[in-house]
């Protein structure tokens, strides 16, 4: 990986006790046919900075439900979710999504890229939207260049016209890790980041999301049915009948 930009993670709070993130007591229900559904049942859970935790459970359990609420792209039927101590449940909706989009940075095991977007625009994206219409006109040439560093630091310098639908699946998930990562984010949340791909390429990923945390500094929590990627984690968490517990055992005891 190029050399470059060092820990200018927004990860913050370094001096304060408070999680970046935090979960208490968060329910999700839906109803299906009229007949109630309950998923999470109750799920705590807190993230610190620099830290990795894994979410790991089977497949339905619940995992990419509580990443969707633990980004603020969904609300829970009861319980807290809290960023940098602040109730994100209590906010409106611009506040959250304006929240979102300085704190948080997504990766998905569909990369969901734009596929007329080459790379640098997709990579550009978050900062788009952070700044609006009248913003972006004066900073366009820093966010693409701040675009190009990101592709840079995830080994795709050479990628940067090409569309989704021009790279492999690996060069679009680093796409999409540069992606999440090019408003500094605190925290970025990856669901199953390495799902849809190769062992060899699901290794690469896994070396690089280690080496953006080392540099980049962010937390984040990954939710995997991947075993080696977990241990990446500081902590195990899993997930069974709608509630977290810490996975017992050494971090790393399966590779
Ligand atoms: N919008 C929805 N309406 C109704 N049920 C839903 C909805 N979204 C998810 N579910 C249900 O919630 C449960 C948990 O889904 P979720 O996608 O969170 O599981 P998961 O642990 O991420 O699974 P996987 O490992 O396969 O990705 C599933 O039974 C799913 O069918
Ligand atoms: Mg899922």
């Amino acid at each position: 990986m190029p050399s470059g930009t060092n820990k200018r993670a927004t990860g913050g709070c370094e001096a304060c006790n408070e999680p970046l993130l935090a979960a208490r007591g968060v329910t999700r229900s839906y109803r299906v046919g009229g007949q109630p559904l309950s998923v999470l049942k109750g799920v705590d859970l807190e993230l610190y900075p620099h830290e990795i935790v894994a979410i790991v459970g089977a497949s339905g359990v619940g995992k990419s439900t509580l990443l969707h609420i633990l980004g603020l792209l969904d609300r829970p039927t009861s319980g807290e979710v809290r960023v940098r101590g602040m109730d994100a449940a209590a906010m409106p909706e611009h506040q959250r999504s304006a929240l979102r989009n300085r704190m948080i940075g997504f990766v998905f095991q569909f990369y969901h890229l734009l596929p007329d977007l080459d790379a640098v625009e997709n990579v550009m994206l978050p900062l788009m939207v952070r700044h609006g219409y009248l913003g972006w006109r004066h900073r366009r040439g820093a966010v693409r260049e701040r675009a190009r560093e990101l592709l840079s630091l995830v080994g795709l310098s050479r990628r940067e016209g090409h569309r989704p639908g021009q790279l492999s699946g690996g060069e679009r998930q680093r796409v999409a890790i540069a992606r999440a990562l090019v408003g500094d984010p605190a925290v970025v949340l990856c669901d199953e980041p390495t799902g849809n791909l190769d062992t060899g390429t699901k290794e690469e990923i896994h070396v690089l999301i280690r080496d953006l945390k080392e540099r980049l500094g962010q937390s984040y929590v990954i939710a995997t049915h991947d075993p080696h990627l977990t241990t990446l984690a500081d902590r195990v968490e899993s997930m069974t009948d709608g509630v977290l517990a810490p996975r017992p055992g050494p971090v790393g005891a399966e590779r």
